[in-house]
């Protein structure tokens, strides 16, 4: 599995139940790296998507304990043994984690690439994730030239999980 994710300079990802910015090109970045994948994301994240729908082009799991969910687009999946049953049909570069918080803290060790868009400054997010610079299990293998959108200067930086 894979991670893809958008983060302040605190490792903040989002406010208020939504995300932090709207950066055009980041959005297609994101669309280019999971469109024909497997998307997983927490049932938080699927009801801050417009439409309260999954993304098209792509099969979006969505996890969530509520025997009853049900939204456009989705598998639900009810626990984490479902999820990766689920999951486990595909290859690992071809499921990407997609948020929110929850998701991405309990599973993105079991990642082996994190796709990161680093925003700097303080965005006042209220929802954060680990600091994937200290953890230590994770290297940078790539850093684009800043971007510059709406205000936010960005860059995209890929990390590789480290050979054992
Ligand atoms: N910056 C980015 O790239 C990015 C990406 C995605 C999301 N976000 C932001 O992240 C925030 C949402 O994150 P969040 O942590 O609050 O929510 P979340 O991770 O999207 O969803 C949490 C929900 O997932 C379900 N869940 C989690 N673990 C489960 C388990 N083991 N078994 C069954 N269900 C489980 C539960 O749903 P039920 O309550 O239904 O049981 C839980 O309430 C929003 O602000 C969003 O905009 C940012």
């Amino acid at each position: 599995m894979e991670l893809i994710v958008a983060a302040d300079s605190k490792w903040g990802i989002g406010k208020n139940g939504g995300l932090l910015a709207h950066l055009p090109s980041d959005m297609k970045y994101f669309r280019e790296h999971t469109e024909g994948k497997a998307v997983v994301m927490g049932r938080k994240t699927l009801e801050s998507l417009p439409g309260r729908k999954g993304l098209p082009n792509r099969v979006n799991y969505v996890l969530t304990s509520n025997p009853d969910f049900r939204a456009e687009r989705c598998i639900a999946v009810h626990t984490e043994e479902e999820l990766w049953d689920a999951i486990s049909r595909y290859e690992p570069k071809n499921v990407f984690l997609i948020g929110g918080a929850t998701l991405y803290n309990w599973f993105y060790s079991m990642c082996d690439r994190l796709y990161v868009t680093k925003m700097e400054g303080d965005l006042g997010a209220d929802t954060f994730i680990t600091n994937f610079d200290e953890d230590g299990s994770f290297e940078v293998v790539s850093e684009s030239e800043p971007v510059t959108e709406n205000g936010i200067t960005y860059r995209f930086v890929v990390y590789q999980k480290k050979a054992k």
